[in-house]
């Protein structure tokens, strides 16, 4: 069982910051900022979801995974009111959420189903995100020139999505989740979840007047099929999702508790006082 710490980020999100935030770059910017606009509505998901599942096990296994669950809460809380905080910023650059509306509808589709259907499609997007942060982990030129608060912001959050990867996973497969539905999950959490970054993505850059722009593309091809790429790093996790046998842990690098250790005047830890 993963020891999950809530922790108290101690950056300033009130002061506003550069479009270009990341390294002036307007792609990484952009996608960055897509990405933030998916996780409160998201991440309020998983959090409803795993609190779900917890419920509906028998009592004796709810106190095995009581404390993970409540540390799994407690991080995805914290970063849904940090990135609302950082999206309140990129409304008043003219920035507009399309991706929230679109995923609502989707999720009230959802009402009154099985509570393995949110935990699958949690489990599929923590999978998401745990690639994204091992990339984010694994590349500092990334974040090269970036906003020093806009870095740890998203490094923090990486280390704790790759902290908390495994609890919706293994909720899961104590109630009894198959492997078909787990899979059948991911395979149409994968397109949703490109299809809507690439859409956001693409709308941040044409209301930031930056979409027709060579250098945008170049970027956008080094980030995303360059070596360090986005697309050759999530190729064989993405294919190691379909595993029998798989199981998040087995994707741990060890990159986040180093980040976390190296950075630990970055937050305060909530309830060590
Ligand atoms: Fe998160
Ligand atoms: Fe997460």
């Amino acid at each position: 069982m993963p020891d999950l710490s809530v922790r108290r980020l101690l950056i300033d999100l009130e002061t506003p910051f550069a479009r270009h935030w990341c390294g002036g770059d307007a792609f990484r910017s952009a996608l960055f900022n897509a990405l933030s606009m998916s996780f409160p509505i998201g991440e309020q998901f998983f959090i409803d979801a795993v609190k779900r599942g917890l419920k509906v096990l028998p009592p004796e296994q709810q106190n095995k995974y009581q404390a993970e669950v409540q540390g799994f809460i407690g991080q995805e809380a914290t970063h849904r009111r940090i990135h609302s905080l950082f999206n309140a910023q990129l409304q008043s650059q003219g920035l507009v959420n399309e991706w929230e509306p679109r995923a609502a509808a989707r999720l009230a589709q959802l009402e009154g189903a099985d509570a393995r259907h949110g935990l699958g499609i949690t489990a599929a997007n923590e999978h998401f995100t745990a690639i994204l942060a091992e990339w984010m982990l694994g590349n500092p030129e990334l974040f090269a020139g970036c906003e020093p608060r806009l870095r740890t912001l998203w490094l923090w959050h990486s280390s704790e999505e790759a902290e908390h990867r495994s609890t919706a996973f293994d909720l899961y497969h104590a109630l009894g989740g198959t492997h078909a539905w787990r899979i059948t999950w991911f395979r149409r959490v994968s397109l949703i979840f490109l299809g809507d970054t690439l859409r956001q993505t693409v709308a941040n850059l044409r209301r930031d007047g930056e979409l027709w722009r060579w250098r945008t593309w170049t970027s956008a091809a080094h980030w995303l099929f360059g070596k360090r790429g986005l697309a050759r790093a999530a190729l064989k996790p993405w294919c190691a999702y379909l595993r029998q046998d798989f199981h998040p842990r087995q994707r741990e690098s060890g990159l986040a508790r180093r980040w976390l250790e190296d950075n630990a005047a970055a937050y305060a830890v909530v309830g060590s006082g």
